[in-house]
């Protein structure tokens, strides 16, 4: 990523305080919309208050660092210095939703010192920007020790009242679990909306545990959103919730000993992100987190191509073919695979997606075996040389898939030759998974162990010019703009579970955006065309809970620069003219306009494709019908555009009629204001090209 400019220079001030003078430190948002209040207390204690115009988001909030190692609590502090500064400066993605990114904020760093002698010197950075306050942690190089073992992190979020909340129960291995919509005081994480995990491993959480992105609402109209940027050797964020105090506490996870990280200074934590507006749609277009995360540490990223992709997959999940061999139903032969690489060809896609290609899926699942999968070795009957050449004479790329089964150092071991055998045969997309318990230590899927071992991935990918998408990593945080060869990752519940569980509600897209997708882009496998999971076993009750012109619009309301089209080629077949939209979407952007967005209600986005005066438009509502209205003024004035509008047809319904669609052409133009009714569990896509 290049940096653009500074427009302002980046001014600073630094204040000598006196140790015992107790103050306030106020410091105001660059439009003044936010504002930030850091005091003492007269026993040492930091605290921050934030409001946002007159409104108070977050009231007197604490921390305090438990270390074991030295056994030290770090809660009273001398404040030594005061720093400030301002940064005004844009800078333009690889890929992404638009291709200039504003990154404006004011700073505030103190150096504090603790009180009790123990000589420990940490600095305690805030940032504020019109949309929100983040702040982090550093252990600058100290004096005499410099490694330190966390106990714990406690960073609170005092709320200022009984918000709406929308959470998933704070597992440390999965986020796989559909959202809760409930008041802070009823929150019962054991009581969650949580059936299933594909992660096939789920670990005791507190009832009082919630995962973040956590979404809230507060009675007087604000939205708040609290997430965590650059997790970099660390441990995810998860907050424990103190219902009789309305405040959020954070709760590190912890590895298989019970420490929650091990840090040798110079060291930082994650930025702590608090967003806030009293728009919803703000929070959807908030780029504090991105700004929050170091630019791009691969210089060249020429071979960072978004890209739309089908697979051998989704035939996994109907019940018309299996992963293994021994089953008989072995999706991923050579006869098969070429099937789906002609119609990749055909419609122009870039990647095909084959997972059972290596030998071990009939051992792979629950055993916790460390060496299941090698990553080079085919089944029998896949003819991996025959297909390599099959693919590139039709310039079609097979994208690999790594299921690690969970055996992290298994896959440490065998990545270089992995990646090697991935360049030997033409692949340059890796989809990675971690499906079952960390083996051979036990360590949790969002501990720090895990969370360096998927940069690690990301970076060694990165040396080999291959693209990833890891499945079930912990989920992201903007780390994306640093490694953008990370295209995507799973970490939250896509469309999968309609396959084998009681499936994601018609709500579940409504709430991801503001949950999940705030970290970065989610390989989510939308395009499903044939929602009655009886195709092929008719005792196979799961359904998908959409109509199909919903599968349409999640290719723009999800921003991801990898995109699969998840169903199988003969159920497109069956549709060609609603599979025109996705193979016409593009999947990276210049820009994006949040157009409607209530979180568990409905989304509606438009964004414009790069490099082109074209537009798509996707709107999404949850179990109840809805009339979304698009002004269409983000269009140039003065130009015509013909529509292409994908809707749910009149009878659509997601549980009883899902597939029930209809396409209309209209010429529009900036002042055109479309109304457009969506089905319960319906949305509509629309495509828009600017004409001669
Ligand atoms: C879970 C992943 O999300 C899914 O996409 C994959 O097919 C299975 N694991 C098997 O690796
Ligand atoms: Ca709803």
């Amino acid at each position: 990523m290049k940096l653009l400019q500074i427009t302002v220079a980046v001014l600073f001030t630094t204040i000598m305080v006196n140790a015992n003078a107790a103050s306030n430190y106020t410091l105001f948002s660059p439009h003044q919309i936010i504002q930030l209040t850091v005091s003492q207390e007269n026993d040492g204690a930091i605290v921050y208050v934030i409001d946002r115009k007159d409104k108070p988001v977050i009231l007197p909030s604490g921390f305090s660092f438990k270390l074991n190692k030295p056994d030290v609590l770090l809660n009273q502090f001398n404040i030594i210095k005061i720093d400030s500064s301002v940064v005004n400066e844009s800078w333009q993605p690889v890929w992404g939703e638009v291709k200039t990114i504003k990154n404006n904020y004011k700073q505030l760093a103190f150096t504090l010192i603790d009180k009790n002698n123990s000589g420990i010197t940490i600095k305690l950075v805030f940032r504020v920007f019109d949309d929100g306050v983040a702040f982090r942690y550093e252990f600058p190089q100290q004096k005499n020790l410099n490694y330190f073992i966390v106990g714990d992190e406690l960073t609170q979020f005092k709320l200022t009242g009984d918000h709406t909340t929308f959470w998933i129960p704070g597992d440390f291995d999965s986020n796989e679990f559909r959202y809760n919509t409930t008041k802070l005081s009823e929150v019962d994480a054991l009581k969650a909306e949580n059936d299933e995990t594909a992660i096939g491993v789920t670990s005791p959480f507190s009832a009082n545990g919630v995962q973040t992105p956590l979404m809230m609402k507060t009675a007087s109209g604000l939205y708040i959103n609290i997430h965590e940027a650059a997790l970099v050797n660390y441990s995810a964020m998860q907050l424990l919730i103190d219902k009789k105090n309305l405040t959020l506490t954070s709760q590190l996870v912890p590895d298989a000993v019970g420490n929650k990280a091990y840090l040798h200074a110079p060291a930082v934590t994650p930025w702590r992100t608090i967003i806030v507006s009293d728009k919803a749609t703000d929070i959807l277009a908030s780029k504090i987190i991105l700004n929050l995360n170091e630019p791009s540490k691969i210089k060249n990223t020429s071979f960072v191509t978004p890209q739309k992709f089908i697979g051998v997959w989704w035939e996994m999940f109907n019940g018309k073919s299996a992963w293994d061999s021994v089953s008989g139903k072995h999706g991923a032969t050579t006869a098969n695979v070429k099937k789906y690489i002609d119609f990749a060809a055909k419609h122009h896609f870039n990647g095909v997606l084959v997972e059972g290609w290596n030998r071990g899926w009939e051992d792979w699942f629950g055993n916790w075996k460390e060496n299941v999968f090698d990553f080079i070795t085919p089944y029998g009957d896949y003819d991996i040389n025959e297909l390599t050449a099959y693919a590139k004479a039709k310039n079609v790329r097979i994208i690999a898939h790594h299921e690690t089964s969970g055996s992290v150092t298994n896959y440490e071991r065998q990545m270089d030759t992995a990646y090697r055998f991935m360049i030997n045969h033409h692949q340059n997309t890796v989809k990675t998974g971690y499906v079952g318990k960390i083996i051979p230590r036990g360590e949790h899927h969002d501990g720090q162990w895990m969370v360096n071992h998927y940069i690690h991935v990301a970076e060694k990918t990165a040396s080999y010019k291959i693209m990833l998408d890891a499945h079930e990593p912990v989920r992201p945080t903007g780390l994306y703009r640093t490694y953008p060869n990370w295209m995507a990752c799973e970490a939250g519940r896509g469309t999968e579970f309609n396959g084998f569980s009681r499936g994601n509600l018609p709500e579940h897209e409504t709430i991801m955006p503001f949950t999940r997708w705030m970290g970065g882009p989610m390989d989510y496998t939308p395009g499903i065309f044939h929602m009655k999971l009886t195709q092929f076993n008719p005792n196979k009750q799961e359904m998908v809970h959409t109509t199909l012109a919903k599968q349409l619009a999640l290719y723009v309301v999800i921003f991801s620069p990898i995109q699969m089209a998840a169903d199988m080629p003969q159920n497109y077949e069956a549709h060609l003219d609603a599979f025109k939209f996705i193979e016409d979407v593009a999947v990276n952007w210049d820009d994006t306009k949040i157009l409607e967005a209530e979180p568990g209600d409905y989304v509606t986005i438009a964004r414009k494709a790069k490099n082109t005066n074209n537009w798509f438009v996707g709107g999404i509502t949850d179990e109840n019908s809805r009339l979304s209205t698009v002004n269409c003024s983000f269009l140039d004035d003065n130009k015509k555009y013909e529509a292409t509008i994908y809707r749910d047809d009149a009878n659509a319904h997601y549980d009883t009629n899902p597939e029930a669609y209809k396409i209309e052409k209209k010429i529009i133009d900036s002042t055109t204001i479309l109304t457009l009714q969506e089905a319960p569990g319906g949305g509509y896509a629309i495509s828009i090209k600017m004409l001669k």
